[in-house]
């Protein structure tokens, strides 16, 4: 087996810009060479030695059908990883492999739903979940988080009555953009609101294992009492930095239910990768170590943002993330609120997420001079990127 060219103490604080900057990556060659990109959910740290290490040994070997109908091992593994989410006691079949999470929200809105239902969602949200709801003809019933005393709050009342006549919740826990996660009172209220309503609930929980709150995760169907009606949606790919090998999961403890979503896809979502299985099964057999670094890494560039942005514009309105690498941010009272992606783009040359991107058609421009920032880099490109957005914001102010 070839070796691993050695890793600088921390990767995280030394990274090459010209490297990072080749030319498969979206995230850094869709904008100027100039630019600083802060948008897309990749991290710029390299993947962990240990996935690396088993990627490699997998090539010295063919490239056939990987075991179909789910790695065994992989399973073993992913199971031992759910029950300590609270997901305890899953079966095989209540596991089926993706080749995304994204096909997951998909197959389950063209499966649990018919066209022209309401499907229910709390916004801002990650794009692709209004878009499964209307590019598969259905609607988004969005209801809008609030901002209570220290973050996004759910607005109960009108979760409730978007809830009547719809018969899918779909939640992200944690939340992207607001980095929330659910507390175990939000949790509770939630699935006694599904019961109530009779909704199904897709809780995709993607960004699970890069919480900053330091307690044990909770999923949305660690609850016996909603099993029945939750599909949970997960993959490595956040935790990881592996979205290139796209591959993730459904699990429910009702296999009927995942055999329903999964079979409404049928043959569109192909098989999971050879590659895809190998990352996956030694992230989660040997890159613990490797997570918990990078995640202390994410939270001290996550209490560095928001100090800066404390001392350098108080204005801006934010709430500290307690999970995901994602900042949301209000920058509403600017000037240049109306079109401040594009300002940023040319004025401060960083890349961030245009806060309507996270509404559907009906709730965008609620959303208009907000943005979302992924601080998933150095400190030192964090640090200059924030450098050149506060000193552009002056500037036009
Ligand atoms: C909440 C959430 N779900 C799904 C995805 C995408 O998952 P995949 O690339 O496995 O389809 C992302 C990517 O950022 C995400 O934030």
């Amino acid at each position: 087996m070839t070796s691993l060219p050695p890793q600088a103490a921390d990767t995280r604080d030394a990274l090459d810009v010209t490297a990072l900057r080749h030319p498969d990556s979206i995230k850094w060659t869709l904008y100027g060479p100039d630019v600083i990109p802060l948008w897309v959910a990749d991290m710029d740290y390299p993947v962990a030695p240990a996935i690396l290490e088993a990627l490699q040994e997998r090539l010295t070997r063919g490239l056939g059908y990987h075991q179909l109908r789910g790695d065994p091992d992989l399973l073993t593994l992913l199971r031992a990883h759910l029950a300590t989410q609270g997901l305890d006691g899953l079966q095989d079949d209540g596991i089926a492999l993706l080749p995304g999470v994204v096909p997951g929200l998909y197959a389950a809105v063209h499966a649990l739903t018919t066209p022209g239902e309401p499907v229910v969602t709390m916004t801002p949200i990650y794009h692709p979940f209004h878009l499964a709801i209307t590019d598969l003809g259905r609607r988004v019933a969005g209801v809008p988080l609030r901002e209570g005393e220290d973050g996004y709050e759910v607005n109960w009342a009108a979760l409730d009555a978007a809830s009547r006549g719809s018969r899918l919740l779909m939640l992200c826990h944690p939340h992207n953009p607001t980095g929330r996660v659910w507390t175990a009172g939000e949790l509770e209220k939630l699935r006694d609101l599904a019961i109530a309503r009779d909704l199904f609930v897709v809780s995709d929980e993607l960004h699970a294992d890069l919480r900053f709150t330091g307690e044990a995760f909770e999923a949305f169907a660690a609850d016996p009492r909603v099993r029945s009606r939750t599909i949970t949606l997960t993959g490595p790919c956040k935790a990881y930095n592996t979205a290139g090998l796209g591959i993730g999961a459904m699990v429910g403890h009702n296999a009927a239910l995942v055999k329903r979503v999964r079979s409404a896809a049928g043959g569109l979502m192909g098989h999971e990768g050879a590659l895809s299985v190998t990352m996956w099964r030694a992230a989660l057999q040997g890159a613990g170590p490797w997570l918990q670094d990078t995640v202390a890494y994410l939270q001290g560039n996550r209490d560095f943002l928001m100090a800066y942005l404390r001392e350098h514009a108080p204005w801006i309105r934010a709430y500290t993330p307690e999970a995901t690498y994602l900042a949301w941010l209000d920058l509403r009272e600017h000037p240049r609120a109306g079109t401040i992606q594009q300002f940023l783009l040319d004025e401060a040359r960083i890349a961030v997420h245009d806060g309507p991107v996270f509404a559907p058609d009906a709730h965008k421009t609620q959303y208009q001079g907000f943005i979302r920032v992924n601080f998933a880099t150095s400190r030192a490109i964090l640090t200059e990127a924030l450098e050149r957005m506060t000193a552009a914001l002056d500037k036009a102010r």
